[in-house]
């Protein structure tokens, strides 16, 4: 930590942010005294057709429910109480596709797409609580697809668009999906990039589907499958623009959202609506200070994770934000595509991730300072620690000096923020995500759970159920037990991350403990890209570890051990790239190994177990560290003398 100490300095809060901030340092102590009276205040903010009688059941844990017996409408809370309102022209989404076409969207437009999609909906027979799977590029339709879902009552599964045919099927089989919405395609680095065989391949595989429905975006040619396959102009548009949404119970499940664990099946982790849409609502207004009447929001992320769902659609539509929504990749068709959004939508709050403010450090300072970035008044940050390195540049180049950083640590599976410092109360510390949010209680524990004072380092956990927690995973609860609610009793949540409290109590996160490892934001399980690489004929046996990246945070170093009929020429380099193409068809491309190293032997402990940290070492060009436990120790020499160089910095 030498080298960030020298680079920590102290950022108090803006005085004139301070002095009109959504939150004040007294939310602390409110929900401090009572932190279900303190959720309740937030449930108020949203409108709902019942009360609740009761804001937790915890009588079994970890089974939570919250505002048992409320019942309110997403859908209503994100549009149409804003039109009601009078605030129908208010621009919603501020869309731009890569190629330079835009969209505007306001609030009575978006209500009026919605109530038409969610009538196509159910004219396809779509009930309430049947699963429809959304694979979709960042176009508005995904989001209206979304709301029709949650406006009848339909559990959403998004599943992003980068992931393979198999990833989709295994997911759309797991989930059930009634229907598939995607789209012929979308843009991505200035060429059209298809969807629709990736559907057509994994709905051949599932039995569960029986419609897709196709959004025209790029206009490729696209396989039709006649009586199952419906343009989504043809059944949307000629739909009614109104539609009365009925409320659902607080607990009715809002959406399904796949994400890594330690094990190669992906987790459906499973959101429900009072609980979800509260925290997420508070958070976006409390965290990014969102005065809707004067901010432009932009999270630069995928609606496809879960960082979209949070704080591209609920979090800002509930608050009556307006949004920017891009649907490409930064350096396309030039390297300041992003600055130019800004300075065009005067974008006040932007929202990304670390792995991309490093490949903008390497891109140069140079090409922001083009642009006028003068609107931004606060940023932030999610998907991994965030290096002060990083954190002094952004503070410096992209805020001007002048905009607090909010570094937000959440998972899917808390489906809103928990652990963030708030810009009108914190004196910022570049590189922590230091406190958790008013009605969150989170601690560092040790390997036995029990709780290390400041200047310590264990383990994350959550000691208090939260209004946004998962519920389950999808179909299995007692991988829900056994994954987050075993190691320390039924009523501690063990995130899988590591954390240091420093000398004054601030937290600072860092990384996963357990076999996930978090590329470029993504988390990935280990065991998920080595069941890929075995899945391969000539593959006996795989390693996978994450090594450090000066870009992405981690990436993938795959070790392989041939079958024996594998000859010594057919294991050249042109098996490797067979192998890497083989992870990107069954998982995706964001699973698509940085390396990969055929080897004659992998590093085991007598008792057989993997040494992942001496390959952890030999990927990030470490000196060896103990291998007296190795069966056998000339294996790492083996290795080590395998290994090519670590790439550079580029
Ligand atoms: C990591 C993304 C440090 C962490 C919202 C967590 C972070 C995992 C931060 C969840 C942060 C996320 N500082 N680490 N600010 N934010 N992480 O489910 O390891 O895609 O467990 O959710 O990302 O990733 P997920």
């Amino acid at each position: 930590m030498s080298e960030s100490t020298q680079l920590e300095g102290r950022f108090p809060p803006p005085p004139e942010l301070a002095a009109e901030a959504n939150v004040k340092a007294d939310a602390y102590e409110e929900a401090a005294r009572d932190r279900l009276g303190f959720w309740e205040t937030q449930a108020r903010r949203l409108s709902w057709e019942k009360e609740w009688d009761r804001v937790l059941d915890w009588d079994k844990p970890p089974f939570a429910k919250w505002f048992v017996g409320g019942k309110l409408n997403v859908a209503y809370n994100c549009l149409d109480r804003h039109v009601e309102a009078g605030h129908g022209d208010r621009v919603a989404y501020h869309w731009e596709g890569e190629p330079g076409d835009t969209r505007t969207l306001t609030y009575g437009e978006l209500t009026q797409e919605v109530c038409r999609a969610a009538n196509a909906l159910l004219k396809l027979g779509v009930q309430a609580g049947d699963r429809v799977a959304i694979y979709m590029p960042m176009i508005p339709e995904t989001v209206i697809a979304m709301l029709a879902c949650a406006r009848i009552g339909a559990v959403h599964m998004v599943v992003f668009g980068g992931f393979s045919a198999d990833a989709l099927a295994s997911r759309i089989t797991d989930a059930g999906a009634v229907l598939v919405i995607t789209s012929d395609g979308g843009y991505r680095r200035g060429a059209p990039s298809a969807l629709k065989p990736a559907v057509d391949d994994a709905v051949s595989r599932t039995d569960s589907v029986r419609n897709v429905v196709v959004v025209k975006r790029t206009g490729q040619d696209v396989e039709w499958n006649e009586g199952r396959d419906l343009w989504w102009d043809d059944v949307v548009a000629r739909q009614s623009p109104e539609h009365t949404p009925e409320a659902f119970d607080a607990e009715h499940p809002l959406y399904i959202m796949y994400t890594s664990g330690t094990t190669a099946k992906p987790k459906g982790i499973l959101h429900t609506t009072g609980g979800y849409l509260t925290q997420v609502s508070w958070t976006h207004w409390a965290v990014f200070d969102l005065k809707p009447d004067r901010d432009v929001f932009w999270t630069a992320a995928d609606v496809g994770w879960v960082t979209g769902h949070s704080y591209i659609v609920y979090g800002p539509l509930s608050n009556r934000a307006t949004s920017v929504m891009y649907e490409g990749t930064p350096d396309t068709p030039h390297k300041g595509r992003w600055w130019d959004i800004i300075q065009r939508y005067k974008v006040s709050i932007l929202y990304t991730a670390p792995t991309t403010i490093r490949t903008f450090m390497k891109w140069g300072e140079d090409i922001p300072a083009e642009y006028d970035l003068s609107s931004l008044r606060l940023l932030g940050s999610v998907g991994e620690p965030i290096n002060p390195e990083a954190w002094l540049w952004y503070h410096k180049n992209i805020g001007g000096g002048r905009c607090p950083i909010m570094d937000t640590w959440w998972q899917t599976e808390t489906g809103a923020h928990m652990i963030t410092p708030l810009p009108g109360v914190t004196t910022l510390k570049p590189g922590s995500a230091q406190t958790p949010i008013p009605g969150v209680s989170a601690k560092v524990v040790d390997d036995e759970g029990n709780e290390l004072g400041d200047d310590s380092t264990g383990l994350l956990v959550l000691t208090e159920p939260w209004p946004s927690m998962l519920r389950t995973i999808w179909g299995d609860d007692d991988r829900y037990v056994d994954t987050y609610w075993s190691r320390f009793g039924k009523n501690v949540y063990f995130a899988g991350d590591g954390a240091k409290k420093d000398a004054d109590g601030d937290i600072w996160l860092l990384g996963r403990v357990d076999d996930v490892m978090n590329v470029s934001g993504h988390r990935i399980s280990t065991t998920e890209v080595e069941s890929a690489l075995v899945s391969h004929p000539t593959v006996a046996e795989a390693a996978v570890v994450g090594a450090s990246d000066p870009t992405t945070g981690q990436g993938i170093v795959a070790f392989v051990i041939l079958r024996g009929n594998v000859t010594e020429e057919q294991s050249g380099e042109e098996l490797v790239q067979t192998l890497r193409l083989h992870v990107r068809r069954e998982i995706g491309p964001i699973a698509s190994p940085r390396q990969i190293m055929v080897v004659q032997e992998l590093p085991k402990t007598r008792s057989g177990k993997i040494m992942r940290r001496l390959l952890r070492d030999v990927a990030e060009n470490r000196e060896l560290g103990d291998v007296t436990t190795l069966t056998d120790s000339s294996v790492m020499e083996l290795i080590s003398e395998k290994l090519p160089a670590a790439p550079s910095e580029d």
